[in-house]
C-alpha cells in the first residue's frame, strides 16, 4: 500500500508520515525533502531562484516518480502537491494508492505557522498573525475541495501524534 499524505501546510503531514511508517514498518519518503535533494536546493531557494511554476514542474515530476517505483510506503506531500495539474486525479487511479487528508482548523494552522513560517515561501512575508489568518482562510477555502477528495480524512485539532497515528492505522485497515 502507497499512504500518500496531504493538507495544509503545518497539518503535521510530516511527523504523522514518519510516525505511521515507523508503526507499519513502511519506508518513509517526504516530498519536498526530495525535491530539496534533487535540486541540491532549499525549497525557499527554489522558488526564489527559478520560480513557482518551475517548483510545481518538479514537485509534479518526482511525485509521480516516488509512487511508480516504491511499494509499501508513506509519502508526506507538500501543501499544495495535490493542487496542481491533474495530481489527485492521478493519486486516485494508481493502484494500491489511499490518500489521506490531515484536517487543522484555521486556528490550528494559524498558530502552528506563526512560528515557522520562515522556510515557507508563500507565508515568508506575512508579518502579523491576523494578516497570516487571513491568507490561509483565502488559501485553505481554495484548496479544500482537493483535500476533501482523499480517500481517508483525520481530523488533526487537539490530538497527540499516537492518536491520530491509531485513528489512521484503525480506518486504513
Ligand atoms: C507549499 C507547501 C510546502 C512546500 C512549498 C509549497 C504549498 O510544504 O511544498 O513551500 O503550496 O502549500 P509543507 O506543506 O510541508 O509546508
Amino acid at each position: 500500500m502507497k499512504i500518500v499524505l496531504i493538507g495544509y501546510m503545518g497539518s503535521g503531514k510530516s511527523a504523522i508520515g514518519k510516525a505511521v511508517s515507523n508503526k507499519l514498518n513502511y519506508l518513509f519518503k517526504d516530498l519536498d525533502s526530495e525535491i530539496e535533494e534533487k535540486e541540491e536546493k532549499k525549497i525557499a531557494a527554489i522558488f526564489s531562484e527559478k520560480g513557482e511554476i518551475y517548483f510545481r514542474k518538479q514537485e509534479n515530476e518526482v511525485l509521480r516518480s516516488i509512487i511508480s517505483k516504491e511499494d509499501h510506503m508513506v509519502l508526506s506531500t507538500g501543501g499544495g502537491t495535490p493542487c496542481y495539474g491533474t495530481v489527485m486525479e492521478y493519486l486516485g487511479e494508481t493502484e494500491n494508492v489511499v490518500t489521506v487528508y490531515l484536517k487543522a482548523s484555521l486556528d490550528t494552522l494559524t498558530e502552528r505557522l506563526f512560528s515557522e513560517k520562515e522556510k515557507r515561501p508563500l507565508i515568508s512575508h506575512v508579518e502579523s498573525k491576523e494578516n497570516l489568518q487571513d491568507f490561509i482562510r483565502k488559501h485553505l477555502f481554495e484548496r479544500s475541495y482537493i483535500y476533501n477528495q482523499a480517500d481517508i480524512i483525520v481530523a488533526v485539532d487537539e490530538k497527540e501524534v499516537n492518536e491520530i497515528v491509531e485513528e489512521l492505522i484503525l480506518k486504513l485497515f
